[in-house]
């Protein structure tokens, strides 16, 4: 088999916002309590929190992490989270039926956030609560100092304002699991309130409108254009949240998701731009992917978890091989969407559903779904280029002429920089690729690195963690102003010219 890719400097489709490398910690399972905090454990920083995960996140160059929740916050006081530890009240976690001691709360985060180099991307409660919790949330972060809410935080030891620039307001609100689950109207009309009473206590921030929980909501996508109706003038963003499982073992079918994905986003973004025809508007919204991952393996562990507990082991997804191909899918159809789409956050970050696993008490290690993520962070950003891909097609029996090649390039013309990010969906035979890479003259092969197993359901674990690891040895190579590489079957390749 072979496929083409068609590659011009010309053809630049946009400039890849680095917050398209964005992840999520909600209090949820083990993400916050034995993940990123535990006092007791041997790498345990002047703060509680775990040294060796916070080296795994760094490598990963994260630039914004969205916080508290996800569920969580539609219920959360985030009043509880902050001031003296000892005096924190443990309040029963409805979303996730777990007990919340609040050890950790904004302050904290946010010094998280700080040593590992990200941003905070805050999420207020819109499910229980409203205007007031919110903008007096925004006061406590963000003002400088001199009214009752800044200058509590000053009394809590924070003296500088953490200048949290994007706010998401609410979560999932479309979802009948959320608590204070809203029709589109009702939340609407709430979110365009929240949203200006937030800005008027600090003009400097960005906010995320709620959009559907996944494409196959009932109301989708009436919902969005609803919600951008009350709130086209306030907002900055809209979200989207997707995750795909393998349940049926259809991996052929599995691989193909993200051409839901995609076809999500292409959804999402004609609604957005009907509704600015409609408010004849100059303003372009903008698409905020905040939840995206594979979520399905533990789905019947975490129905016999035992409830009120203090950050009981859910979400505890251990990734395949196959599911790292299905995220580089995932990650090469964010970028081929770079236009529209500004931030995404990979859901999660530590033990919950996550590239990053830990055991309370032992060590920390990288799941297979680490990798993509890693390259796409520390080599996709620049500009993305328009790359029409040639490629033999499936079917399967949800999508109809799926390509056997996904891919996508990203120019760093500053450095001289070339990276091509190719997935091989087929599963027995290798693809053999070429490209024309005339426009990129003098530019040589760096680099081809491949993940690859012979074992679709590989795994790392504590004690096999580097069972799936990628390796520098593609054969990729520039002859004649010809790209040309062998993408093994089952395949995650990072091509890197310069
Ligand atoms: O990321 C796990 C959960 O998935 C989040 O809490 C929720 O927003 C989504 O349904």
């Amino acid at each position: 088999h072979t496929a083409k890719l068609y590659l011009d400097p010309a053809f630049t489709l946009a400039q890849v916002d680095p917050r398209l490398y964005g992840s999520f910690i909600e209090h949820l399972g083990r993400a916050v309590y034995g993940g990123i905090y535990e006092p007791e454990h041997p790498t345990a920083d002047d703060m509680g929190f775990r040294r060796d995960v916070m080296e795994l996140v760094q490598a990963l160059q994260v630039p914004i992490v969205r916080y508290p929740g996800g569920n969580f916050v539609s219920g959360y006081h985030w009043e509880d989270g902050v001031g003296p530890v000892a005096e924190r009240k443990r309040r029963l976690d409805l979303a996730w039926r777990s007990t919340e001691p609040n050890w950790v709360g904004t302050n904290e985060f946010a010094a998280w956030c700080q040593r590992v180099g990200a941003e905070v991307m805050m999420a207020v409660n819109l499910g229980t609560r409203g205007i007031d919790a919110a903008r007096n949330l925004v006061e406590y972060c963000n003002h400088p100092s001199g009214s009752y809410w800044s200058d509590l935080r000053i009394a809590h030891g924070v003296r500088e304002p953490h200048r949290i620039k994007v706010w998401c307001l609410g979560n999932e609100m479309d979802g009948p699991w959320q608590i204070g689950h809203k029709t589109a109207d009702e939340y609407g009309r709430l979110a365009a309130e929240t949203a200006k009473a937030m800005k008027w206590v600090d003009p400097s921030i960005e906010l995320v409108a709620c959009g559907s929980s996944n494409a196959h909501m009932p109301t989708f996508p009436q919902w969005e254009a609803t919600v951008l109706e009350h709130t086209y003038d306030h907002v900055e963003y809209l979200s989207l949240h997707t995750y795909y499982g393998n349940r049926d073992g259809d991996t052929p079918n599995f691989l193909a998701q993200s051409l839901d994905m995609d076809q999500f986003i292409r959804t999402v973004v004609a609604t957005c731009d009907y509704v600015k025809a409609k408010k004849r508007s100059k303003k372009t919204m903008y698409l905020s992917f905040d939840e995206w991952n594979v979520w399905f393996h533990s789905n019947e562990a975490d129905k016999k978890v035992t409830p009120w507990s203090v950050a009981p082991p859910l979400l505890e997804d251990v990734y395949t091989f196959e599911d790292a191909l299905l995220v580089g899918c995932m990650l090469i159809t964010l970028l081929k969407h770079a236009d529209r789409v500004k931030i995404a956050c990979l859901a999660q970050l530590v033990n919950v559903i996550a590239p990053i696993m830990t055991e309370n008490g032992g060590p920390a290690w990288r799941q297979t779904i680490y990798y993509p993520f890693l390259h796409a962070s520390r080599f996709g950003r620049g500009t993305v280029l328009h790359t029409p891909v040639q490629s033999p097609v499936y079917d399967t029996k949800t999508f109809t002429d799926v390509p056997y090649l996904e891919a996508t390039a990203v120019w760093r013309e500053e450095d001289d920089e070339l990276t091509v990010f190719a997935v091989n969906r087929h599963l027995t035979d290798p693809l053999r690729l070429t490209a024309d890479v005339r426009g990129f003259a003098g530019y040589q092969v760096k680099e081809h690195i491949v993940l690859v197993h012979d074992d679709l359901k590989a795994t790392n674990t504590k004690d096999h963690p580097d069972n799936v690891v990628p390796r520098a040895g593609g054969d990729a190579r520039v002859e004649g102003g010809e790209l040309t590489a062998t993408l093994p079957k089952a395949s995650w390749n990072v091509i890197r010219l310069a």
